[in-house]
């Protein structure tokens, strides 16, 4: 049977459907079962990228029990919860520290740089809350004035800066019945002269590598004001963990970019593919990036004011002798990109970074890209002849533009791909992408399907919701993150 894309825009029902050819499946045909990881691509580990996030785990447990079993006699207990909750909140502070370190064994721990930063939201975000508790629970008659100094300098930074990490995101902390609050004070003037005051990432991130400081004052506040040290054992446990989550920081404040594997680059070609979207194809001037489709980059570029580092997806074919970006302008620097970058500028690659890959899934695979979100299935697809996928694919690409950019490359490559079947949504002219309709459009039993998503957060939660709803087990959704802040 031949097999064909189609373009889901030109009318629901009127396309052709897509079916697989000799050697693969014909739709309808009984679904390939669930098997096991590939393990090929050398970014698929199975069992050690849950080792960073068990290990936190771990620790946190191990150093409560630590705290109750060593618990020195004649303290309250309220403030020896209040102080073990302190010290926990230390803790997790300073495995968040560990997490943004950018050393490789964090990486491969953590399944990648980008979990890496979610864990370390998640770290941030829970010992902040403890460390709330702790300054309400927390009593010593006999605190010191260095120490309440340190405490109160120590808290008011880390709060600030917390709040300020967590305020592009404020709107989805919020249940959907307060959402009302934040979309009426984002027509305010003070909220948009404070947005502008506060809202680049490049200025936040400059503050953001003060938080170390913060909790160096912190980390001394205890030593000097807990009523528990009198227990070696919690005192020097404490200054252990402490120690390395501040070594870590220095490390990666003050000595990381000097051990950063950094590549030389110009820029070879700029165009324009679509409504705001630029593709930047850089060549190397000396050893270039080694890399696995999927993965990408921190790309440093000169602009008129200066370097500026993004992260950005490879969208060419490892082995390809330049490498090339596809960059949607989304904000401040990406917005002028297209003016601002021309051939012959330098460029400085580091990486590569990332676990995207399809060697994670099963032998049925559900690719779910949304505008830009397509980049790492780009990659993905223009290596398939080095870098086979072992399933059967259907890829959803949805687009507000029309015509959708990629389209008639996608497609050359479906068409040699019998495993590849390529579902075009124009939103515009189509409607948006649903769950319902990847599910009516593939063959397989949700319960064998596996998901890989890269898009927009509102498109990439509702098609995981409704496709888990629909059957498809939740270990089984692979998604790559363009915002870990
Ligand atoms: C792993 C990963 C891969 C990505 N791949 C692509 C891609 O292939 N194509 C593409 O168009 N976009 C990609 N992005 C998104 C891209 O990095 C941002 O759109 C871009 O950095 C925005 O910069 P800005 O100054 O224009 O926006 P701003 O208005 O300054 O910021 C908008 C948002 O972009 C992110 N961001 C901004 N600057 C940085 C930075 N220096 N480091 C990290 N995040 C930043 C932040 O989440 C910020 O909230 C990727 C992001 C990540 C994390
Ligand atoms: C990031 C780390 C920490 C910060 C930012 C912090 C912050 C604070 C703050 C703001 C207070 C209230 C001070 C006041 O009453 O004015 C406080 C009290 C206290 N904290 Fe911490 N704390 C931290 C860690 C710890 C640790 C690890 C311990 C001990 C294990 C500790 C022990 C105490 C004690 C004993 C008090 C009561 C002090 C008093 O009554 O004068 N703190 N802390
Ligand atoms: C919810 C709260 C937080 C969020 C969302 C957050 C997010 C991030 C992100 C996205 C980065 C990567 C920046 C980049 O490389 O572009 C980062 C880096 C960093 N974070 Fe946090 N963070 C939070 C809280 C904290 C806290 C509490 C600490 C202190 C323990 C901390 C310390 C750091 C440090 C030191 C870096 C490295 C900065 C640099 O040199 O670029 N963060 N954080």
């Amino acid at each position: 049977m031949a097999k064909s894309s189609r373009v889901a825009g030109q009318g629901h029902g009127d396309t052709v459907q897509p079916a697989r050819a000799s050697g693969g499946m014909d739709r309808g045909t009984p679904p390939v079962p669930h098997r096991p990881t590939f393990v090929g691509s050398g970014l698929v580990s199975p069992w050690y990228r849950r080792v960073g996030p068990v290990t936190v785990m771990l620790l946190v447990v191990a150093y409560a029990a630590l705290w109750l079993v060593a618990r020195p006699a004649g303290v309250p207990t309220g403030t020896f919860w209040g102080q073990l909750l302190g010290a926990q909140s230390v803790l997790l502070l300073s495995m968040g520290l560990v997490l943004v370190s950018t050393l490789p064994w964090v990486e491969r721990w953590f399944d990648g740089i980008d979990r890496a930063a979610i864990w370390h939201r998640r770290l941030a975000i829970i010992g902040m809350v403890l460390l709330v508790v702790h300054m309400m629970t927390a009593t010593n008659p006999a605190g010191t004035a260095l120490g309440k100094t340190l405490a109160q300098v120590g808290a008011i930074g880390l709060i600030a800066l917390v709040v300020w990490s967590v305020l592009p995101r404020w709107r989805s902390l919020l249940p959907p019945k307060l959402h009302w609050l934040p979309d009426r004070a984002a027509r305010l003037r003070a909220v948009a002269l404070l947005r502008k005051l506060v809202g680049g990432y490049e200025r936040w991130r400059g503050f953001h590598r003060l938080t170390g400081v913060f909790v160096a004052a912190g980390f001394v506040h205890g030593l000097l004001d807990a009523t528990t040290f009198g227990s070696p054992v919690l005192r020097w446990s404490y200054v252990a963990i402490a120690g390395t989550g501040l070594a870590f920081y220095i490390y990666r404040e003050l000595l990381a970019r000097r051990f950063m594997a950094l590549h030389d680059y110009q820029v070879d070609r700029v165009t324009r593919v679509g409504e705001g979207l630029v593709e930047i194809s850089l060549r190397p001037l000396g050893r270039p990036l080694e890399y696995a489709p999927g993965q990408f980059a921190m790309v440093y570029l000169e602009a008129r004011d200066g370097w500026h580092r993004h992260p950005f997806t490879m969208t060419s074919a490892p082995g390809e002798d330049a490498i090339r970006f596809t960059i949607k302008a989304l904000g401040d620097w990406t917005g002028a990109i297209g003016d601002l970058v021309e051939p012959g500028m330098p460029a400085v690659v580091g990486g590569p970074h990332g676990r995207f890959t399809h060697g994670k899934g099963t032998g049925h695979q559900v690719w779910v890209a949304g505008g830009v979100g397509v980049t790492p299935f780009l990659s993905w697809l223009r290596s398939l002849d080095q870098h086979p996928v072992h399933a059967e694919v259907d890829l959803f690409y949805t687009s507000a533009e029309d015509p959708v950019p990629y389209t008639k490359e996608i497609q050359a490559i479906a068409a040699r791909h019998n495993e590849v079947s390529v579902h075009i949504v124009r939103s515009a002219v189509d409607g948006r992408l649903s769950a319902t309709r990847i599910l009516e459009e593939v063959s397989a039993r949700p319960r064998d399907l596996s998901v890989f998503l890269c898009g927009p957060e509102p498109l990439v939660a509702a098609i995981s919701d409704g496709l888990r709803d629909g059957g498809v087990p939740a270990g089984r959704f692979h998604r790559e993150y363009f915002d870990w802040r």
